[in-house]
């Protein structure tokens, strides 16, 4: 129940994702002494709380708190858009790669994705995405631009506040409104020292996740102007995300944001150490520079061997990693996941590689 499992060399040193930090005492204890109500009824007074704070973190009139970071994401597009409409993204982008059937389906959009070289979405970008097709009145208008950050996809890479501004007062010029997925903005803000509300400005409706890096066991915000934000109620109701006693779930995001943003720092600390640990074998070829958060990327450089392979032999030997292409894996740092586990991790990674590669140094 504690944040950091004692290593032996049985322990599995899981760093497949964020989302799989177990709740602290601390945690448990405020979900249990929640002060709850029905919220499908308006009346729970935690989730009132935690969606008074979000709004005022974010810089926004109202919040809704929702199940999932997918969630948000699918009733931003909802509220934002009109079925038929099209939104621009980069294809890399979770509500992309991970959301697209969802899209289609609960909204009826269609995305317009752009390939960025580094997850950053600009006016340029943008440009290309609005020019590269006819624009005629029968044809679908876009109406929203949906952008990440930290960029998952990415090496949790952080889209900086000027970036963000500059490509803002682009969509304006364009008629455009922005939704940001900020499942990790926490994150982003921890490392860039921008504050969530300067962030907040970048965007017309914002969502981060509590179930990632803040360690709480479940739900988001989607946090945005009182309009949009009623609106994403009732769909939210119609998917069968109205949730009745969402105090107890409230209280672990409210401490989560009181308690875990701090130590953020930690987990961005131990990416940085796992990336130059596994660094010392060219096994692994990891851009140090691009781990500005809790993500870190390699490709695996083995002849005949595909990044799935090294995987499961990694899991073999004790560290779970995620597979993320054909030539590279994902390792996310998070509670529960210290220091001395990353050593112990990358020791475990850097033998398997001499045993399957050879060593670094002959
Ligand atoms: C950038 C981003 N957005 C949205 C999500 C979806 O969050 P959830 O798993 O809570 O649906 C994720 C999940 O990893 C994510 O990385």
């Amino acid at each position: 129940m504690s944040g950091t499992v004692p290593l032996s060399e049985y322990t599995k040193i899981d760093l497949r994702s964020d989302t799989l930090s177990l709740l602290t005492t601390g945690m448990r204890r405020v979900m249990a002494e929640a002060d709850v109500g029905d919220d499908v009824w308006g009346g729970d007074p935690t989730t009132r709380r935690l969606e008074g704070h979000c709004a005022e973190l974010l810089g926004k009139e109202a919040a809704l708190f929702t199940t999932s970071g997918t969630l948000s994401n699918q009733l931003a597009l909802r509220v934002h858009t009109a079925p038929g409409d099209e939104v621009i993204t980069d294809t890399k982008y979770h509500v992309n790669f991970y959301e697209s059937a969802a899209s289609a389906g609960l909204a009826s959009v269609a995305l317009n994705t752009v390939d960025s070289i580094d997850g950053v979405l600009t006016p340029e970008l943008l440009d290309f995405a609005l020019q590269r097709k006819e624009r005629k009145h029968l044809y679908a208008a876009p109406k929203l631009v949906c952008l990440e950050n930290t960029v998952n996809f990415h090496s949790g890479r952080v889209v900086s506040c000027d970036s963000l501004r500059r490509l803002r007062r682009r969509t304006l010029d364009a008629g455009l409104t922005t939704h940001l997925d900020g499942a990790r903005l926490v994150n982003a803000s921890i490392a860039s020292g921008v504050s969530l509300t300067d962030f907040g400005e970048t965007a017309d409706t914002i969502s981060i996740c509590f179930a990632k890096g803040l360690a709480a066991p479940f739900g988001s915000i989607l946090a945005g102007p009182s309009e949009l934000i009623e609106k994403a109620a009732a769909h939210r109701a119609a998917y069968g995300g109205g949730l009745h006693q969402s105090g107890v779930l409230a209280a672990a995001a409210l401490y989560a944001l009181q308690h875990n943003i701090g130590r953020l720092a930690e987990d961005h600390g131990n990416a940085q150490l796992l990336g130059r640990l596994l660094c010392q074998h060219p096994a692994f070829r990891i851009a140090l520079d691009t781990i500005q958060t809790n993500i870190l990327v390699a490709d695996v450089s083995m002849p005949g061997l595909t990044a799935a392979e090294f995987v499961r032999a990694a899991a073999g030997e004790g560290v779970l990693l995620a597979e993320r292409t054909a030539t590279s894996f994902r390792a996310v740092t998070r509670l529960g996941v210290d220091e001395a586990a990353i050593r112990t991790a990358a020791q475990r990674l850097l033998t398997l590689a001499d045993r399957m590669r050879g060593p670094a140094v002959a």
